[in-house]
C-alpha cells in the first residue's frame, strides 16, 4: 500500500485496478476499509484510488483543525502523485461528501463525476457545531475510547445492529485506530465547513445520490431535496439501512454506482 507524502505528513493510499479512475473518501472517524466491498468490485473495472484521510487509519500526524479544504488538497496532492490526471469519479460518504463539496470549489477541472452517499449540502447549525467542538476537547483530554459505542447507534440502523455482528465489529476496529488528535481535529473542521447548498446550482457533473432508508444522520428527504437541487443529480434510496450504506447493503451500492459509472 502505497504512502504519500502531503507536505507534513504521509497518506495511506489503496490504488488498485485499471481504466477510469474512482475516488472513493470515506466518512467520520473511519478509514478506506468502509469501502472494501466497493474496492473489491469495482478495481476489476476501474483504476480505485481509496485513501485513509489525515488523522485516520494507517495516515497519522493529523493535529489543529483539519479542515475540509486541507482534506480536499490532501486529496489533489494524491491524484497528482499518483499521475491521475484524468477527471476521476469522486465518491465520498458523509465527510468525504462535505470533503467533495469542498474539492468542487476547489479542483472542479479534476472532478468527471460524482457520488454523494449518506451526506448534506448544509452547514452545521451554531448549536452543532459547539457540540462538536466540546467533543473535541473532550477527546483531547480524556482519549477517545469511548468513540465506537457513542456512534455504532447513530452510523447503523437497528436492524443491522443486530443481524450484521461483523459490520459492527468492522466499523468499531477503525473508530479504534483513528488517532485522537486527528479525530479532534476533524471534527474542528467540520464544525467550520462551508454550507455548500449555495453551490449546488453549479454542479453540473454527472452525480449520484445514495442515502438509507433509515440513516438519522443525513436523512433521505435531506438527500432528495439536495439532489433535486442539481442540475444532473439523481437519487436512490436503499431500504432497510442507515448512515453506512456501502457496508450494510454492499450489493444494493456496487449496483448503483456500477450502473452509474457505465452511463
Ligand atoms: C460521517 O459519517 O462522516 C459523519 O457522521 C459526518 C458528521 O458527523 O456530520
Amino acid at each position: 500500500m502505497p504512502s504519500i507524502y502531503v507536505g507534513d505528513l504521509w497518506i495511506n493510499v489503496i490504488d488498485r485496478g485499471m481504466g477510469s479512475p474512482v475516488l472513493l473518501v470515506h466518512g467520520f472517524p473511519l478509514d478506506h476499509r468502509m469501502w472494501n466491498e466497493q474496492i473489491e468490485l469495482l478495481s476489476t473495472r476501474h483504476r480505485v484510488i481509496a485513501p485513509d484521510l489525515r488523522g485516520f487509519g494507517g495516515s497519522f500526524g493529523a493535529a489543529g483543525t483539519t479542515t475540509m479544504a486541507r482534506f480536499a488538497d490532501d486529496l489533489r496532492l494524491v491524484l497528482d502523485q499518483l499521475r491521475v490526471d484524468e477527471p476521476v469519479a469522486f465518491c465520498g460518504l458523509s465527510m468525504g461528501g462535505y470533503i467533495a463539496f469542498e474539492f468542487w470549489r476547489r479542483h472542479s477541472v479534476r472532478v468527471g463525476s460524482l457520488v454523494l452517499c449518506d451526506t448534506k449540502s448544509a452547514a452545521d447549525a451554531p448549536e452543532a457545531a459547539r457540540n462538536r467542538r466540546l467533543l473535541a476537547d473532550r477527546i483531547l483530554a480524556a482519549g477517545a475510547d469511548d468513540l465506537a459505542d457513542l456512534m455504532l447507534p447513530k452510523l447503523l440502523a437497528p436492524a443491522s445492529i443486530n443481524n450484521q455482528p461483523q459490520t459492527v465489529e468492522r466499523i468499531r476496529e477503525m473508530i479504534v485506530k483513528a488517532e485522537a488528535p486527528g479525530v479532534a481535529a476533524a471534527l474542528r473542521g467540520m464544525a467550520e465547513r462551508a454550507d455548500s447548498t449555495g453551490i449546488l446550482g453549479e454542479i453540473h457533473v454527472p452525480t449520484l445520490c445514495i442515502v438509507g432508508e433509515q440513516d438519522a444522520i443525513t436523512p433521505p428527504d435531506e438527500m432528495q431535496e439536495m439532489a433535486a437541487k442539481m442540475p444532473n443529480a439523481t437519487c436512490v434510496i436503499i431500504p432497510e439501512v442507515g448512515h453506512m450504506t456501502p457496508m450494510e447493503n454492499p450489493h444494493a451500492v456496487n449496483d448503483s454506482l456500477l450502473a452509474f459509472l457505465r452511463l
